[in-house]
């Protein structure tokens, strides 16, 4: 068994596999990953859980929590680079662990990489909902409140649940139909949607920037690192930190390029120009736009769940900015959940192609070349978990499990550059900060993840001996 557990696939192999039976269509090129990248980036994290942030853990150094933040994620976007150069198939990290840690961390990473993915699809969902209902509201359209929300939250303490008396969360299932229909459809016409999205939030996120800075009062930047009240993460050096862990969300996305690899028309070159150039353009308007944040409002007022909208608000000059702002914020998440169900779907490709998951998750639809089984299990469950449970509980679910993928993209790297001691700590310092509940519903998913592993992945993986002679992957061996 441990044979099996440790067995990789060559670098070579990997190419030789892709070169020989790419379905997919290479439609891709470094402009639209790159706006792939800030189509998966720029969502839920800015417009929503930098007022939180700042609030309870940092204060007015949110800037600073962006830039730790936005260093960790440096880490992993140049291995991710790195690998998505060396090794351009679907599966991304989990491809990357394949190739140098071995099935069993391989299998590990793909199925955390769907608590990232998939559950970034439903968490963004929720989040849409509460924005579009907002805007909704203000053109006098109600949505009944039993229809508008997750009739599953956060129990008395952490590690349960209760119902809420609300029936689902309607609106945030029709985007995810909408979506993943438009995933279906095909990679270009995503692409294109995708562009078109990513100039309205942009243009949105600098409209608040411009108009914004001279509404500044410095006062509210002092103090700018707010004193410890004692407890860990409230405040201080800590609080810098434990704001890095929540917003970290923030930065998902960039990643998610990666798993197009084998769409895109010139992988080697246009895979790292994508995934850094999106993570350094999300990380410059980040830190402007928190440091803009918490100038114009103090952070003491910034826990709700819009503090874009709060700042405008705040400002007679400035209400003209609000609709546009809420649109921007609509279409910001849009992209994501775009993004997301992009790559939750190559995943699904990747590890069915392997034979770690049935042939169901990796049929290539024969007209439009989209994986259509991967999106369509995709969409069906992200619908349905953003239709029962609340952004919160979800949204660390998602850190968590990207971490995870993260320390072992740099891992990865480590085993095949041993010059490179200092890349994986960020991201377990980030791990940490996201709590006990979190942990432990990562353990509960790993659990899960193991009985499906040894339940079919293992009997029917591509690497096993006895299934070497019916693969199509052709030349997979183990060592
Ligand atoms: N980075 C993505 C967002 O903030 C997941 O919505």
């Amino acid at each position: 068994m441990s044979r099996q557990l440790l067995a990789t696939k060559s670098i070579a192999e990997l190419h030789e596999q892709e070169a020989s039976g790419n379905q997919l269509r290479r439609a891709l090129t470094a402009t639209q990953l790159t706006l792939l990248g800030i189509g998966g980036i720029i969502g839920t994290g800015i417009f929503v859980l930098t007022g939180v942030a700042a609030a309870n853990n940092a204060g007015p150094a949110l800037p600073l929590s962006f830039i730790v933040a936005g260093i960790g994620c440096t880490f992993a976007g140049l291995c991710y680079a790195e690998f998505a150069a060396m090794i351009p198939v679907s599966g991304s990290a989990y491809s990357y662990s394949y190739a140098t840690l071995g099935e069993g961390v391989a299998w590990f990473i793909g199925w955390n990489l769907v608590l990232e993915y998939l559950f970034a699809v439903a968490t963004v969902s929720v989040g849409w909902s509460g924005y579009a209902i907002s805007l909704l509201e203000q053109l006098h359209i109600h949505i009944p409140a039993a229809l508008a929300n997750a009739p599953i939250d956060q129990g008395a303490d952490a590690l349960h649940l209760r119902l809420t008396g609300a029936i689902i969360n309607l609106p945030a299932i029709l985007i995810v139909a909408v979506i993943a229909t438009i995933c279906y459809i095909g990679i270009k016409q995503s692409a294109v949607f995708n562009s078109v999205i990513v100039t309205i939030k942009v243009t949105v996120i600098v409209l608040f920037i411009l108009f914004g800075v001279s509404y500044i009062n410095s006062a509210n930047w002092h103090p700018f690192v707010p004193p410890n009240t004692g407890s860990w993460g409230v405040y201080g050096v800590s609080g810098i930190l434990a704001a890095s862990g929540v917003i970290f969300f923030a930065y998902i996305g960039f990643d998610a390029i990666s798993t197009a690899a084998q769409e895109s028309k010139n992988p080697q070159r246009d895979m790292p120009i994508g995934i850094l150039a999106s993570l350094i353009i999300c990380t410059v308007l980040y830190v402007i736009v928190s440091a803009v944040l918490t100038g114009m409002v103090s952070y003491t007022e910034l826990n709700v769940a819009a503090p874009v909208a709060l700042a405008l608000d705040k400002y007679p000059g400035l209400h003209w900015l609000g609709i546009p702002v809420k649109l921007g914020a609509v279409a910001g998440m849009t992209s994501v959940m775009l993004v997301m169900t992009i790559a939750q779907a190559r995943i699904f490709f990747a590890m069915a192609r392997d034979g770690l998951l049935p042939q169901f998750f990796g049929r290539v639809h024969p007209r439009f070349r989209t994986p259509s089984t991967g999106t369509l299990v995709t969409g069906v469950s992200a619908a349905l978990i953003g239709g029962l449970f609340p952004v919160g509980l979800l949204g660390h679910l998602v850190s968590i499990g990207t971490l995870a993928a993260f320390v072992t993209v740099c891992l990865g790297v480590l085993v095949l550059r041993r010059t490179r001691p200092d890349l994986p700590r960020p991201f377990r310092l980030m791990m940490v900060s996201l709590g006990l509940a979190t942990w432990v519903r990562l353990a509960v998913w790993s659990v899960i993840g193991l009985l499906v592993y040894v339940g079919y992945g293992y009997r029917h993986s591509k690497l096993r001996p006895s299934a070497a002679g019916s693969v199509s992957v052709g030349a997979a061996t183990t060592r």
